[in-house]
């Protein structure tokens, strides 16, 4: 796991195994911000909303929440999952919560240091559960989520992650209106969500990405 700078100065992961970066080389607090708070947590009404998180890597999609809650004055419940938790050495080394300048680094570290398995308050505003679990043995309650971000690899590098059952089970999960989010815009992606019973838009993508992919529980 190396240590890389992005465009927009923020800092991300690069997995020489996988030869994947942890978000877009363009930017990484750009990517995050536009497909999953500009085109998630924006479109949620209410004042109490529950996420859930494919993937919770560096916690960089966490503390844009965390951040967005307390501006707005939101009550977030946020549910992730991780298989392969960021070591200390590692996520000590991101430069978020510098970037953010909203003095967000001592919630940072909670996010990371935070016990998994269990709901943790971070901030008045914001509560976690980091569950250690591989997606596919993770069954999600029926109507429970407002919002998704599905934020693993991309199909070409862990095509596991994207099978329709585990979207499938991921639709039986949301509330009705609940919204899912991801960066990824493949055509078959797409079939899959709709076919699991979203309807799908394709949005204009963060710079450096043409499109991304929203569904919407009907
Ligand atoms: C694109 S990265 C995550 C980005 C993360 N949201 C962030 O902001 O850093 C994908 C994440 O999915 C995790 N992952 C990979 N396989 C997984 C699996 N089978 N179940 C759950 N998480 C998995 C990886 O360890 C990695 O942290």
């Amino acid at each position: 796991m190396q240590i890389v700078i992005t465009e927009d100065g923020s800092s991300s992961v690069y997995l020489p195994e996988l030869n994947e970066h942890y978000h877009s080389t363009h930017g990484a607090i750009q990517e995050s911000a536009h497909v999953f708070i500009e085109n998630g947590l924006k479109k949620i009404i209410g004042d109490q909303i529950v996420i859930l998180e494919i993937g919770f890597g560096t916690g960089l999609n966490a503390l844009l929440s965390l951040q967005y809650a307390i501006k707005n004055n939101l009550r977030i419940s946020y549910y992730s999952l991780e298989k392969f938790p960021v070591d200390q050495s590692i996520w000590r080394q991101l430069n978020f919560a510098e970037l953010l300048n909203d003095h967000l680094a001592v919630q940072f570290e909670k996010l990371h240091t935070c016990n998994w398995e269990t709901m943790v308050s971070i901030h008045p505003n914001f509560e976690i559960m980091k569950v250690k679990t591989d997606l596919v043995d993770f069954s999600a309650e029926p109507d429970f989520y407002d919002l998704i971000f599905f934020d693993a690899f991309g199909p070409d590098k862990q095509p596991e992650m994207w099978i329709e059952s585990h979207l499938q089970m991921l639709f039986h999960s949301q509330k009705s209106q609940g919204v899912f989010t991801t960066y990824c815009a493949k055509g078959e992606v797409r079939r899959r969500l709709q076919r699991s019973g979203y309807v799908v838009s394709r949005l204009p993508g963060p710079p450096g990405k043409r499109e991304m992919l929203n569904g919407v529980k009907p």
